[in-house]
């Protein structure tokens, strides 16, 4: 049943589609002789486009903590021409050991979130729309799944999270019926949650913006990914790793997101009040950058993409 075969044993470079990628090639600008690092490397769309402005003299350095991937970095490595190599690892991790190990680069990339591959996946937790375990970690090694968090949080923790990742509304109301469920039987899979979440909101709300599970699973992927303190974290040591000249781009895909891009870049750049550092950064976005027409009917996925950049003076 070949056609059945997960993904991961036949890389389909076209099950995810890189997201603005026209901006994101005109803003790094990419050179033969540069390096590029893809730090968020996903199904290597990206990477496969700015590869070609190397035109087969350069460098690329990809990372993703999920395994995953790594069928989409081999074929990318045998069909880009350019020198490459995988660096499995939370980016904020790996782009501070590059940094400190001296290593340079042209042009960076963080392409945030999960990935297609990710979302279509079922066993992988992330989704709503189809019962599967409850995990959504995108490193499978790492120790804390959303069915640890769920059952194990605080009801006032989870409330927390549902509204600070989630922007929730009826974040004590779900958190209260996430404790009274789990009391009489644990959280083993999305499908149980899902059935909770909509028995604890109000009948109107659960016809109204997008699915009723929709941000509480945002929230629970944000806070067992620790993907916020990730992009805190990565920015400051993707810009000690920039060439003078060096750029990078950042896509963001909700406000939590673009918030700390934002104000993160502005503070590298200088502009961003008492924590500011010393001005080495130039903004190249002066408005964020988000999706035409054509391309938000193109790809539901770019909707809420946000981009951003910045070039090291
Ligand atoms: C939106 S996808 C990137 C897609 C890619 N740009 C493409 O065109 O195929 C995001 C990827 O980043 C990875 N990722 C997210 N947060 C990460 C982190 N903190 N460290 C390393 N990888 C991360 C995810 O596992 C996922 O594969």
């Amino acid at each position: 049943m070949q056609s059945m075969l997960p993904n991961v044993l036949q890389p389909d470079t076209t099950d995810h589609v890189p997201v603005l990628a026209d901006e994101v090639r005109a803003l790094l600008a990419l050179e033969p002789g540069h390096t590029l690092v893809d730090a968020t490397f996903g199904a290597g769309g990206h990477a496969g486009l700015l590869a070609r402005d190397l035109h087969g003299d350069g460098k690329v350095i990809a990372i993703d903590r999920d395994p995953t991937v790594r069928p989409y970095f081999e074929h990318f490595r045998r069909t880009a021409a350019v020198q490459a190599r995988f660096l499995r690892g939370d980016f904020s991790i790996v782009l501070t050991q590059l940094a400190e190990n001296g290593v340079r680069a042209d042009a960076i990339l963080l392409d945030l979130g999960v990935s297609s591959m990710q979302l279509d996946r079922p066993e992988r937790g992330f989704s709503y729309a189809t019962d599967a375990p409850l995990d959504m970690r995108m490193d499978p090694s790492s120790e804390y799944s959303a069915r640890e968090l769920v059952n194990e949080a605080s009801e006032r923790d989870l409330e927390r999270i549902f509204r600070r990742y989630g922007e929730e509304r009826y974040a004590r109301q779900i958190a209260r019926a996430i404790g009274r469920r789990r009391r009489k039987q644990p959280f083993e899979r999305t499908g149980e949650l899902v059935d909770t979440i909509k028995a604890a909101i109000p009948a109107p709300a659960r016809f109204g913006d997008g699915h009723p599970a929709k941000r509480v699973f945002q929230a629970l992927r944000i806070a067992v990914n620790e993907e916020l303190d990730a992009l805190e974290d990565a920015l400051p040591a993707a810009v000690e790793m920039l060439r003078p000249g060096g750029r990078i781009a950042v896509i963001a895909f909700h406000s939590l997101e673009d918030r700390i891009v934002k104000r993160r870049l502005r503070e590298l750049a200088g502009r961003g009040g008492a924590a500011a550092g010393p001005a080495c950064l130039r903004i190249l976005t002066k408005h964020v950058v988000v999706p035409g027409d054509d391309e938000r009917a193109r790809n539901p996925r770019a909707r809420s993409a946000r981009l951003r950049a910045v070039e090291r003076l």
